[in-house]
């Protein structure tokens, strides 16, 4: 039997809102277009704009909306400031943006999403990965979460743009007390099994899943993007105590995943 992987950002965010329970953690999120993108940023200031079946945070951009106040402080300007890699454009209009846009994402399709304003570590944002597995008894067990931190200057905290991985623990202690970061941890691992049971009712051979989550700066917690094909080399090369990466490989090998060659795990997103 192999292992379901599904691809499309779009089929597993639709999913996830049919769950009254989960859809309060997915941030909105629309099929981009010129009008999409003028709605959300009506709405939100900030967004993110990403390939419908991306990885590794390639093709990922960000737009925040600026207004600044004119000469005769009467009419107030509205511009838009784009940011992909390490670059920094800004428009005046959502048409001209539009363009720049269209142009980058090539023919493929791409969503926006409501940008969330990830907390921090050493003015770089960072956000997490929750692993959850299916157990040899079948159950949907979380067996780790890791925190990622991008890289300087990135908007993005994927390994493959230098993004570094660190331990949850100490990154969530510069911004709260150790009794509520372990709360906060009971609600990601109970967030990666509901999120996991939910996308099995539609994907019946799903075995294995990481969540991409962010904590924005009120705490609130927010479902980025589902992996299907999630890294596990993280877990291995990360964690001091040997019996997180030992339970992530009990699991793995037991539902089939081919662990042998590095290669091939780094391939993963
Ligand atoms: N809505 C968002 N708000 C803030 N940051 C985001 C948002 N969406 C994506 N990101 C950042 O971009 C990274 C890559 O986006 P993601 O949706 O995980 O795509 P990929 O499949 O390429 O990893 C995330 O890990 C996060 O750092
Ligand atoms: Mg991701």
């Amino acid at each position: 039997m192999t292992i379901q992987r599904v691809a499309s950002k779009w089929a597993k965010t639709k999913i996830l809102l049919k769950n009254k329970g989960l859809a309060s953690y997915v941030p909105a999120t629309r099929q981009y277009s010129l009008e999409a993108l003028g709605d959300m940023l009506g709405t939100h200031t900030l967004v993110y704009i990403k390939p419908d079946r991306g990885t590794y945070g390639i093709g990922v951009v960000s737009v925040e909306q600026l207004h600044s106040q004119n000469a005769d402080a009467e009419t107030p300007t509205t511009s838009y400031k784009l940011r992909y890699e390490q670059k920094t454009e800004i428009f005046t209009s959502l048409e001209s943006l539009d363009k720049t846009l269209s142009a980058l994402f090539q023919g493929k399709e791409y969503l926006i999403q409501q940008g969330i304003h990830l907390l921090r570590h050493k003015d770089r944002p960072f956000d997490l990965r929750v692993l959850t597995q299916k157990s040899p008894s079948g159950q949907w067990v979380s067996t780790g979460i890791i925190g990622r931190v991008a890289a300087k200057n990135k908007i993005i905290t994927n390994h493959h743009s230098g993004g570094v991985v660190h331990h949850y623990k100490p990154l969530m202690l510069e911004h709260m007390t150790a009794q509520e970061a372990e709360n906060i941890r009971k609600e990601l691992n109970t967030l990666g099994v509901n999120a996991a049971g939910q996308l099995q009712k539609s994907y019946p051979n799903l075995k294995e899943i990481g969540l991409d989550v962010a904590i924005d700066e009120r705490w609130n917690i927010w479902i980025l993007e589902v992996n299907t094909k999630p890294a596990l080399f993280p877990f291995k090369k990360f964690f001091k105590d040997p019996s997180i990466y030992k339970q992530v490989k009990k699991y793995a090998n037991a539902y089939g995943r081919d662990l042998s060659s590095k290669k091939k795990a780094k391939k993963t997103g």
